[in-house]
């Protein structure tokens, strides 16, 4: 294949519904490079919450943001993209329920969003890329040849996500994590600036029922179908 035939796969979608599992599978298959955007909004929001930023004070944030590097590395022994900010390893850090919690009221702020933003298109130059997030498909990229749109029922997302903590040993309610998806679905779906919202030409997948494996072979097919075109 060579770099002409390279597409840009944007994956959107409700938080918890397997996108960054499966944006990984789907890169990995066509040897694209995998961009977590959501990591990136985690990341902004650890060091907002260690620096004690006022989010109420433009300045501030647009300083902090001048003193914010993060940038993504791949770790041969756990096969898994790392995410670093500041040159520390923050990969685990970053999917803490602390920050879950907080990241959704920082990923709003217009400044924050404008930075990640131009590092997101930036990263995307050559194509050859898998992207998930909220906004993809809509802002970042509006041309993107491929957009996926997922969504899954909260309880089932709750489950999955509760799975993922324990294999971290991580011990977090059900109950806890469910409220906590219906809140970000609530508040990145009804912010002004990009909100999460699917674009007229996305794939629309519902992975209530689908394991990763399927869902991922979907936008497999589908991509090697535009990159044959
Ligand atoms: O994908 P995730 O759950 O790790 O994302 C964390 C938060 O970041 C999510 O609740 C909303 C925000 N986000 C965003 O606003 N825009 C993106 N492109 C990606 C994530």
């Amino acid at each position: 294949m060579n770099d002409s035939q390279k597409i840009i796969i944007a994956i959107d979608g409700f938080s918890g519904c397997g996108k960054s599992t499966t944006a990984k599978e789907v890169a990995k298959a066509l040897n694209y490079i995998y961009i977590d955007t959501g990591a990136m909004y985690r990341a902004v929001t650890l060091y907002f919450y260690r620096h004690k930023v006022d989010t109420r004070n433009t300045t501030a944030i647009q300083m902090a943001l001048q003193n914010i590097e993060i940038r993504f590395e791949y770790e041969a022994a756990t096969q898994k993209n790392i995410t670093i900010l500041n040159e520390e390893v923050v990969e685990d850090e970053i999917r803490q329920m602390y920050i879950s919690e907080r990241v959704s009221a920082v990923s709003a702020l217009p400044e924050v969003r404008e930075a990640m933003v131009a590092q997101q298109r930036q990263m995307g130059i050559n194509k050859g890329i898998v992207m998930d997030g909220r906004d993809i498909g809509t802002n970042v990229f509006p041309n993107a040849e491929l957009k996926i749109f997922m969504q899954a029922q909260v309880q089932v997302r709750a489950v999955r996500r509760q799975k993922e903590l324990q294999a971290k040993g991580q011990e977090v309610d059900l109950q806890e994590i469910a409220d906590n998806l219906s809140q970000r679905d609530h508040l990145d779906s009804t912010r002004t600036e990009n909100p999460l919202r699917q674009a007229e030409d996305a794939h629309v997948i519902d992975t209530t029922q689908l394991t990763i494996e399927q869902q991922s072979q979907k936008i497999i097919q589908l991509a090697v179908t535009l990159q044959n075109v």
